[in-house]
């Protein structure tokens, strides 16, 4: 068997990490302009200032992408380039933009998926306390209806909200993420809540606004995969995968995905932290739950789990020397083949892999090209775990490669490499890396000689 002959390929980057113009065309701060701009807060002090300057190079990136086979993109938008204060006032410059990017997308046969939330909030929003402030549901309720009105008619793909369990977890619980906050779990709790609530909201908005739209959600979490194909071994590594983060509210697969697409929090999670949720928050699940047509995952590493002595999950440590990307990840395929089959067994919706991909010390070699064998069989390697899960009854629908470009890497500022073009930040050159010329092939194809 092959992939699904409708199969989604395609790349993906976000807002804040390529498109700089931070202050052009009455833009507003978002948190991330001011997280690194504080002293200490990222990698040598980058900031997103410049980044990869697609706001100005959005063309040649368009033509590029059509010249390099990319039919689908994955882009997020920047929320406080559209609505400056986050509330009130539409920046009809921050609009156009978005309106030319889409038509030259369009023009260059690209499918736009857009995502409406990765990461970067307005500032003035987060002075008003943010994803803690019970308002911000209807904020973003507010940001979406504008967005559905402006590129409603040419974008027929949203995903809600990146990874709720990172911007929330290193934002508000650990802090290495904009804004920077370490909050006890009965602040976090209620955040969460808000931010389920948030996408509940404008899922139903973009569905009463625009016929035929297609919604999804993109949340993480890293897959557990069984050490044998013993029963026991996979029953502990879905239980560990599905089971609630003792240490941190958010960073766990059920605490979004369970309330999102069953409709309910899980009990393991309501016993830890249920006595912080809102009052009354019962009355919001019939919002919270809403039919998704894609269950999106950002899926990079996945952790060895096996049934311990007593029977319960336990994680097997890789052996040393385990294969790992340039940021220290580990390289483990069976997470696109075990995370999506059981993801898809208990949400019952098609998988997309919204992000996949590695970092590397990539450089320009001698002749001038940027060779990333390493980048090459990462992808191959876990597009055919992901094939696999599919032939095994998993419904997968598409793949977005993480990322098109080189960009900035949230705290790791410029320091590491994920595009499938490198970007020459002096002069803001791409080049595209072999794996670029390699996955052009591969989507040319829909995977077939994988
Ligand atoms: C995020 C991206 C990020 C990537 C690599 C994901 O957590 O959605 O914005 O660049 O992983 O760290």
């Amino acid at each position: 068997m092959s992939f699904p002959k409708d199969f989604i390929w395609g790349a993906a980057t976000a807002s804040y990490q390529i498109e700089g113009g931070a202050q052009e065309e009455s833009k507003g701060p978002s948190i991330w302009d001011t997280f690194s701009h504080t002293p200490g807060k990222v990698y040598h002090g980058h900031t997103g200032d410049i980044a990869c300057d697609h706001f100005h190079r959005f063309r040649e990136d368009c033509a590029r992408m059509k010249e390099m086979g990319v039919r689908n993109y994955r882009f997020s938008l920047s929320w406080p380039r559209i609505l400056p204060e986050g509330t009130g006032n539409v920046n009809l410059q921050g609009i156009r933009f978005y309106q030319e990017l889409v038509a030259c997308l369009r023009e260059n046969g690209i499918r736009p998926f857009v995502t409406l939330y990765h990461w970067d909030l307005p500032d003035a929003l987060q002075k008003r306390g943010g994803w803690e402030n019970p308002d911000m549901p209807s904020w973003f309720e507010a940001y979406v209806e504008v967005v559905a009105r402006a590129l409603g008619g040419e974008v027929k793909d949203f995903f809600t909200l990146n990874e709720p369990q990172i911007f929330l977890g290193l934002g508000y619980e650990i802090g290495i993420h904009a804004p920077g906050d370490q909050m006890p779990p009965h602040r976090v709790t209620p955040m969460l809540h808000n931010a389920l609530k948030a996408h509940g909201l404008a899922v139903q908005k973009l569905r009463e606004l625009i016929p035929g739209v297609r919604v999804g959600v993109a949340p993480c979490g890293n897959p557990a995969y069984p050490f044998t194909e013993s029963e026991a071994d996979i029953n502990a590594a879905r239980a560990f995968y599905f089971r609630p983060n003792p240490e941190r509210v958010t960073m766990s697969v059920v605490s979004f995905s369970d309330p999102a697409l069953l409709g309910r929090y899980d009990d393991a999670f309501l016993s830890m932290y249920g006595a912080y949720l809102p009052r009354r928050w019962e009355a919001d699940m019939s919002v919270i739950c809403q039919p998704l047509d894609y269950y999106a995952q950002n899926i990079y590493e996945g952790v060895c789990v096996r049934a311990g002595a007593d029977g319960e999950p336990e994680i097997v440590e890789h052996p040393a020397g385990f294969p790992r990307t340039a940021l220290g990840w580990s390289i483990t395929p069976e997470a696109l083949y075990w995370g999506p089959r059981f993801l898809y067994e208990r949400y019952k919706t098609p998988i997309i892999i919204s992000e996949n991909g590695m970092s590397a010390h990539d450089v320009i070699s001698l002749d001038g090209k940027v060779h990333d064998p390493n980048r090459i069989d990462y992808m191959h390697r876990y597009l055919r775990a992901f094939r696999k899960s599919g032939e095994d009854g998993t419904a997968i629908a598409g793949y977005f490669a993480w990322s098109l470009m080189d960009n900035y890497e949230w705290a790791s500022g410029y320091s590491e490499r994920f595009g499938l073009w490198y970007v020459d930040y002096q002069t803001l050159e791409r080049i595209p890396k072999d794996s670029a010329y390699w996955y052009r092939d591969v989507m040319a194809t829909n995977g077939e000689d994988l």
